[in-house]
């Protein structure tokens, strides 16, 4: 019997980066109320990596993407799609996408943010997925991005230990494909948004409202409740959508929050420690770089390989939640 033919978002390429300056638990433990013993037993963070002047969202993602695209084998000219997720953009406005574009040298694409805090790359995927599947569009670089230090209050010990800065990015290519589980590229996406959650995790300012940008407020204990729900949830949707279990899954690759949110979700799918891709220790909470950093990790040191099956989440602000299911 021949298999229907149909287009697949391919991923053909990882890249990350991270600013220069590392800055360890008891570095921030001189600063703020906190030790490195609390912070490492709440949350499993070690070390994060902060901006320094130069560094912003959009360099950062212009590195992750140089990096990918370097991976793929392709010149940036041949991306005719940036999506960029970030909730910390370089300005309000223009997009940092088409900054990105810019420091890339490309002369003309299709360029835009997307802002679902730390579940915009997932968002970021399904648009990416959806515009390359039409066929109108053929490579694009789907890119997580963020400099939350900047928005952080640093008197606050609650958050400010659990955050830090990175970026990273795909390149996601439209191939000819079939309809078969076994075959490369995203298999099925699924997203969500609850508004009513505004205030258990937000940003106090914008430019609508207070004309600034303002300082980051979780209610850390309900987002974590909230967080590890609903990503079981969508995780088993987004299986079952690919018709597939977590008995086919090689490798998951979580937003970084919490190493107990990870351990949790894993535990309630029956998914072994060992198949979780963890970087919260070396990076804490990234937010929308924090699975694209991940998968670039595990692609790097061999862990995911080609033909593996790798599911994405991630949980945020919103609250927004989201998966996707893919054959590397
Ligand atoms: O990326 C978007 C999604 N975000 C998340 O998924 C974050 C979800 N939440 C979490 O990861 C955890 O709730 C936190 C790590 C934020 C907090 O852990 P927790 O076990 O829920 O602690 P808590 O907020 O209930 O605070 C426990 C205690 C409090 O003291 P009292 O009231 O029990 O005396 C806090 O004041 O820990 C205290 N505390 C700290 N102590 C030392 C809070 N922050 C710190 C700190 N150092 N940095």
């Amino acid at each position: 019997m021949t298999r229907p033919a149909l287009l697949r978002s391919v991923v053909t390429g990882t890249g990350s980066a991270l600013p220069v300056r590392r800055v360890s638990n008891a570095e921030l433990a001189e600063q703020v109320d906190t030790t490195d013993a609390w912070i490492v037993e709440r949350t499993g963070i070690r070390f994060r990596h902060i901006a320094g002047d130069g560094e912003t969202t959009a360099t950062l993602a212009a590195d992750a993407s140089r990096a990918a695209l370097a991976a793929a084998g392709i010149d940036a000219t041949e991306i005719d799609l940036i999506v960029l997720a970030t909730a910390t953009p370089d300005q309000t406005f223009p997009s940092s996408a088409t900054k990105v574009q810019a420091l890339l040298g490309i002369p003309d694409c299709v360029a835009f943010d997307v802002a679902a805090v730390c579940s915009g790359f997932l968002y970021a995927v399904q648009v990416a997925d959806s515009m390359l599947r039409t066929g109108i569009h053929k490579r694009a670089l789907v890119i997580g991005a963020e400099t939350f230090s900047r928005i952080l209050d640093w008197e606050d010990r609650a958050t400010c230990v659990l955050f830090g800065d990175g970026a990273g990015a795909i390149v996601l290519e439209g191939q000819q494909s079939d309809d078969r589980p076994t075959a490369r590229g995203i298999l099925a996406t699924r997203l969500h948004a609850d508004g009513r959650h505004n205030d258990l995790l937000y940003v106090d300012g914008g430019p609508s409202t207070t004309g600034t940008v303002g300082k980051l407020r979780m209610k850390g204990r309900e987002v974590f409740r909230h967080a590890v729900v609903n990503l079981a949830a969508v995780l088993e949707e987004t299986l079952e959508l690919a018709g597939l279990t977590s008995a086919d899954v090689d490798w998951v690759v979580p937003h970084q929050a919490n190493s107990r949110i990870l351990d949790a979700t894993a535990r309630k799918l029956g998914l072994p420690a060992e198949k979780v891709v963890v970087t919260v220790d070396q990076h804490a909470n990234t937010s929308a770089a924090s699975v694209p950093l991940a998968l670039d990790v595990a692609v790097r040191d061999g862990r995911i390989k080609p033909g593996q099956l790798v599911v994405l989440e991630a949980m945020g602000g919103g609250f927004t939640w989201g998966a996707a299911v893919l054959r590397y």
